[in-house]
């Protein structure tokens, strides 16, 4: 399965290019060397250039793949064509150019503000593909109990039409919308149940020997004090974190308390 991965989604924050190079760099300055995680920074698509500017400040000239040991950059959203006449919207080809290898897709907050249907969204899934980002497919359901229908058909929808040789690059965000932002997270054994139902539903959909190499990430509330209990009770590869990331002390916190497991 690889490291657990550990991506955090800024979401609109911070508001100035100065507080997002602040909280980069204090990041940056504490897992840069870290060895047995991966760390994906998502700031807002405006503060990309100069985050990835800094990221690879010590190694200019080198591919973006290639720049600073596992500690990468992300973007929170991407459109499903790579140019043309489509105002305001930000390509996967302009991500990668700019340094992405990961894109955070269908977010539930996207689902919510901005009518986001898996339609869309498995449009997005293919363009990061197509371009070679790695998309974080998120799911999750509205109200607890419901995972079965909802998850399962958010799967089967974002990832309808995708090729089993390429799933595997694709990650599966598991976040129930009721733990997002409001320090109720899911039980260690709530995620664990929906880490095991993913899994079948990627069985169902491919096999299982793909079906285990694909990353599930969990999100939703997720702190210093409960995030060793998802990676290491929760069968979860990974975590998605929102409000904990933007502050460096607590995030890095996680990043270290998973990398000693
Ligand atoms: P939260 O957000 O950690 O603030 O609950 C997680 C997310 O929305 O990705």
């Amino acid at each position: 399965m690889g490291k657990p991965l550990i991506i955090a989604n800024w979401k609109c924050n911070p508001t100035t290019s100065k507080e997002a190079e602040h909280l980069f760099v204090a990041v940056k300055k504490e897992v840069r060397n870290i060895k047995n995680v991966e760390v994906v920074i998502c700031p807002p698509f405006v503060w990309l250039g100069q985050i990835f500017e800094e990221l690879s400040s010590s190694k200019k000239g080198l591919a973006p793949q290639s720049v600073a040991g596992n500690l990468r950059l992300g973007a929170q959203d991407c459109f499903w064509e790579e140019r043309g006449a489509y105002t305001g919207e930000i390509s996967p080809l302009m991500l990668k150019n700019l340094g992405c290898q990961y894109v955070i897709i269908g977010h539930s907050e996207r689902r919510k503000y901005f009518q986001e249907a898996d339609e869309i969204i498995n449009k997005k899934v293919k363009a990061a593909l197509k371009t070679r980002l790695r998309p974080v497919l998120c799911i999750g359901e509205e109200v607890e109990d419901e995972i079965g229908l909802v998850v399962g058909e958010q799967i089967e929808n974002g990832l309808a039409g995708i090729a089993a040789a390429r799933v595997r690059e694709v990650a599966i965000a598991y976040e129930p919308v009721w733990a997002i932002g409001t320090g109720l997270p899911c039980s260690p054994d709530g995620a664990m149940k929906a880490a095991l139902f993913v899994r079948k539903t990627l069985t169902k959909l491919y096999d299982r020997s793909i079906a285990e190499k694909v990353k599930i990430l969990y999100g939703g509330s997720v702190t210093s004090q409960n995030a060793i209990d998802y990676i290491k009770g929760a069968m979860m590869d990974a975590l998605l974190i929102g409000q904990a990331s933007l502050n460096a002390t607590e995030f890095v916190k996680i990043v270290n308390k998973i990398n000693e497991l």
